[in-house]
C-alpha cells in the first residue's frame, strides 16, 4: 500500500517506517520537525537502505497538505503527529487542542479531497482516565483527567462521525499503553529534547549519567512495592501493530479502538532494577511526593488485538531495557550529535 505517514520522524512513527517498509508498504512522511530532526529520516533510510521521502509541512497548513495528498495519492494514513505531553497540555490548552483536533481535522479533509479512506490513528490509554476496574479494555468508560487526554478522546470521536458518514471508511483507534524501548540496530530511540516526563528516557539518562538521580513519584500506592505499576510495551511491538491495523483498516468499514499493551504490569521499582541489570550501571533513586494526576496501576487488556489484529507482543522487559540502554549509550545526545 501507499501509506502517508504524519509525525513519521518522531519515537513511534520512525519505528513503523521501518517496519512498513519490511512488509513492503511504500511510505512519504509529513512531519512539522516540531519534536524531531530530518536526521531521524536519514537513519530510517541508511536501516532500510532507500531513501524516506517526506516533505517538511505542518498539518494544520491545509494548502501544503493538500499538495502532498494530491501528489502521493495515498492508499492509507497513519496518523503520528501531535502534541504529547500531559503537563504541558495544561498549561498551553489551545495548542494542543490545535493540533491534535484542527490538526486531524485538516488531515481527514485532505484525504477526503483524494478519496482516501482508510485511516491508523495514535490514540492513547489516557482516554480512560481513572479505572473503575483493571485491566482496561475497550469497553472502559472514557474520562480524560487532563488536556492532552481530552485531545485524543475529542479526536477519536471525530474519526468515528467521519467514518460513520464517510462510505466503506475505515479508522483504527491504537490505543497506547507506555511505549518504551529503541531499535535493535540502536539508531533510533526516544530522544526528548528537555527533560524527560516519562520514566524510562529519566532512567536511561541517570544510567548513563547526564542526570544525578531519579525521582520515584510515590511509594504508598496500592501495589505490591507502593510504586506506580504501568503496562509497558516495546517500540517495536507497536510499530508491528500498526502493519497489522493496516491490513484490519483494508479489510474493515468503521471505527474501532484497540488497546496496545501487553497486559503485563511492572512497578517503577521493577523497572529501576531490570534496567539497572540491563545496562550494568547502578540507577540511584529518592522517593518524592506523588506526581498529581498519576494513578496506582494502569493495564491493558489485549484480546481485542490479539484476535482483531492476530497481533501479540512478543518483546520482553529485558529487551525493552537493552535496546533503551544501547540506543542511550551509542547516542548519548540523541539525534544531534551526527555529523
Ligand atoms: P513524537 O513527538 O516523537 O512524534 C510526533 C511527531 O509529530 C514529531 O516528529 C513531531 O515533529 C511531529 N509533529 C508535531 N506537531 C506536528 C504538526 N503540527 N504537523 C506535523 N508534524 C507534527 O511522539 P511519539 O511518542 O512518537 O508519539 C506519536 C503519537 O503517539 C502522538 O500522537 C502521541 O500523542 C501518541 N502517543 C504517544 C505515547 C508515548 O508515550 N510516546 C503514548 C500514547 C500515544
Ligand atoms: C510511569 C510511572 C510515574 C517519571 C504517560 C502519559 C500517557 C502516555 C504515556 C501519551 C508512573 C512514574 C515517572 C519519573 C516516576 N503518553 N515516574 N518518576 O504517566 O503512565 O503515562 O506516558 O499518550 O498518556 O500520561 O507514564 O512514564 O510518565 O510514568 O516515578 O521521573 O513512572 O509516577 O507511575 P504515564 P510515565
Amino acid at each position: 500500500m501507499r501509506v502517508l505517514v504524519t509525525g513519521g520522524a518522531g519515537y513511534i512513527g520512525s519505528h513503523t517506517l521501518i517496519e512498513l517498509r519490511a512488509q513492503g508498504h511504500e511510505v512519504f512522511v509529513v512531519d512539522s520537525f516540531d519534536n524531531s530532526s530530518p536526521e531521524v529520516l536519514a537513519r530510517v533510510s541508511e536501516l532500510t537502505q532507500a531513501t524516506v521521502p517526506f516533505a517538511e509541512v505542518d498539518i494544520r497548513d491545509r494548502a501544503a497538505l493538500g499538495d502532498v495528498m494530491a501528489a502521493f495519492r495515498p492508499d492509507a494514513v497513519i496518523h503520528f503527529a501531535g502534541l504529547k505531553a500531559v503537563g504541558e497540555s495544561s498549561v498551553i490548552p489551545l495548542r494542543y487542542y490545535d493540533v491534535n483536533i484542527s490538526g486531524t481535522l485538516s488531515l481527514l479533509d485532505a484525504m477526503d479531497k483524494v478519496g482516501c479512506k482508510r485511516i491508523v490513528f495514535s490514540s492513547s490509554a489516557t482516554v480512560y482516565g481513572l479505572p473503575q476496574y483493571l485491566p482496561f479494555d475497550e469497553d472502559h468508560p472514557c474520562a480524560p483527567t487532563n488536556v492532552y487526554g481530552q485531545t485524543k478522546h475529542m479526536a477519536e470521536q471525530v474519526l468515528r462521525d467521519w467514518a460513520a458518514a464517510t462510505p466503506e471508511a475505515s479508522a483504527v483507534l491504537l490505543r497506547y499503553f507506555n511505549p518504551v524501548g529503541a531499535h535493535v540496530s540502536a539508531r533510533l530511540g526516544e530522544d526528548p529534547s528537555d527533560i524527560p516526563n516519562n520514566l524510562m528516557p529519566f532512567v536511561a539518562q541517570v544510567a548513563v549519567g547526564r542526570r544525578e538521580k531519579l525521582s520515584v513519584f510515590g511509594d504508598d500506592y496500592d501495589t505490591p512495592d507502593g510504586t506506580g505499576v504501568r503496562d509497558y510495551i516495546h517500540v517495536s511491538d507497536l510499530a508491528r501493530a500498526h502493519t497489522a491495523a493496516l491490513r484490519f483498516a483494508n479489510g474493515s468499514i468503521g471505527a474501532e479502538a484497540i488497546n496496545v499493551g501487553t497486559g503485563q504490569g511492572y512497578s517503577v521499582l521493577e523497572m529501576v532494577e531490570a534496567f539497572a541489570r540491563a545496562s550494568g550501571r547502578d540507577i540511584p533513586f529518592e522517593i518524592v511526593a506523588r506526581r498529581p494526576g498519576d494513578i496506582a496501576r494502569s493495564l491493558a487488556a489485549p484480546d481485542k488485538a490479539n484476535k482483531l489484529l492476530n497481533w501479540h507482543a512478543e518483546k520482553t522487559l529485558d529487551d525493552m531495557c537493552a535496546s533503551t540502554w544501547a540506543w542511550q549509550s551509542q547516542n548519548p545526545n540523541g539525534f544531534r550529535e551526527e555529523g
